[in-house]
């Protein structure tokens, strides 16, 4: 983040455009309203267009404006959010929604600053700094024919890649306090600072909705004034996971790594709750799966589960069964 921090500082006070890129929640948005607020034209507007948000064939007129009598009831002009973004920034948070016809129009504003609103005869001229977002990769979506190359190179000038939270575990005992500190504050709580064991939890999870996800969950926690809200919403979370497995979409993807993962995972949840419903006795649990009682053991080895019952002193979310191990007598 900080070599993040220091590219963006860098790059605010140059009127070049930006592409952000990150998964969602991992902070776009407040890194663009950053850049405008560094950058020399920090007096002027900052105009946010939320395309996927607009409807296609509104997102014209919304962008671009228009002329009195464009089109059936547009009986004044109107001008677009490109033109209300004079002197200052125009961020298009998801740009990869822009269809092929807008692009153009957006690339030609790039090029020359120039644009048309709908039914006018001539062009218009803005100065205007664009910051561009998007969660998707828009090389793939170049090479499937749906975003324009020169473009991408156009909006492409200074790349900022917003690392998921899970990329800087180090960070979350500092956004945590300050959410904390933050909500307290805002909605007059005095929620104690989380458990150790909690926030050790939190530091292995692997934040799926990033900053946004560990804000709100800490929002809750504020409100309703218990870690176990924050426990079983991600006891929760984790039982969704093994049936959406997580998949890391840089690299290769080996299709035989993350069944395997996925169905050990579901082996793993499968044997422990027989085990549970069979109340430990493993003899039993073994006859309910219909596999040996040599296999089972094997298989609760295998899978990092407590070879004999256990008591639970404190969920844990992640791992909801072994806290400490008191042996129990269970065949
Ligand atoms: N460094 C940070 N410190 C404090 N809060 C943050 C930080 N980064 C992000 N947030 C908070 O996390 C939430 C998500 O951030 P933001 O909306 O900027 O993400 P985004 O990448 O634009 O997400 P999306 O792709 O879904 O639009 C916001 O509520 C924001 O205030
Ligand atoms: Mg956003």
């Amino acid at each position: 983040m900080q070599a993040l921090r220091g590219r963006m500082d860098k790059v605010a006070s140059a009127n070049v455009p930006v592409l952000i890129q990150g998964e969602s929640g991992t902070g776009k948005d407040i890194i663009a309203r950053m850049i405008h607020a560094q950058s020399p034209w920090k007096g002027g507007p900052f105009v946010k267009v939320n395309c996927p948000a607009i409807p296609g064939t509104l997102l014209e007129s919304e962008l671009f404006g228009y002329e009195r009598g464009a089109f059936t009831g547009a009986y004044g002009a109107k001008p677009g959010r490109v033109e209300m973004a004079h002197r200052g920034t125009l961020f298009l948070d998801e740009i990869s929604e822009l269809d092929l016809a807008l692009q153009s129009k957006l690339l030609q504003l790039l090029q020359d600053g120039q644009f048309c609103r709908i039914g006018a005869q001539e062009d218009k001229k803005v100065e205007v700094r664009v910051v561009c977002a998007t969660n998707r990769k828009l090389e793939e979506e170049i090479e499937s024919g749906t975003f324009r190359q020169d473009l991408f190179y156009r909006i492409n000038v200074v790349n900022l890649r917003m690392p998921p939270l899970r990329e800087r575990r180090g960070d979350i005992e500092g956004l945590v306090q300050y959410f904390l500190d933050h909500y307290n504050q805002k909605f007059n709580c005095r929620a104690r600072a989380l458990s150790s064991e909690l926030m050790s939890v939190l530091r292995k999870y692997h934040w799926p909705g990033n900053i946004r996800e560990l804000e709100n969950l800490i929002k809750r926690y504020v409100i309703l004034g218990s870690e176990d809200v924050i426990s079983n919403d991600l006891i929760a979370r984790g039982e969704q996971e093994f049936i959406n497995p997580e998949i890391n979409f840089d690299g290769p993807i080996s299709l035989k790594k993350v069944t395997r993962q996925a169905t050990r995972e579901l082996e793993r949840k499968i044997i422990l709750k027989v085990l549970q419903a069979h109340h430990w006795n493993r003899k039993q649990a073994a006859r309910a799966l219909n596999i040996s009682y040599r296999a089972l053991l094997y298989k609760i080895r295998d899978a990092g589960l407590p070879p004999n019952r256990t008591v639970r002193k404190r969920p844990d979310p992640l791992v909801p069964e072994v806290v400490t191990s008191e042996t129990v007598a269970a065949d």
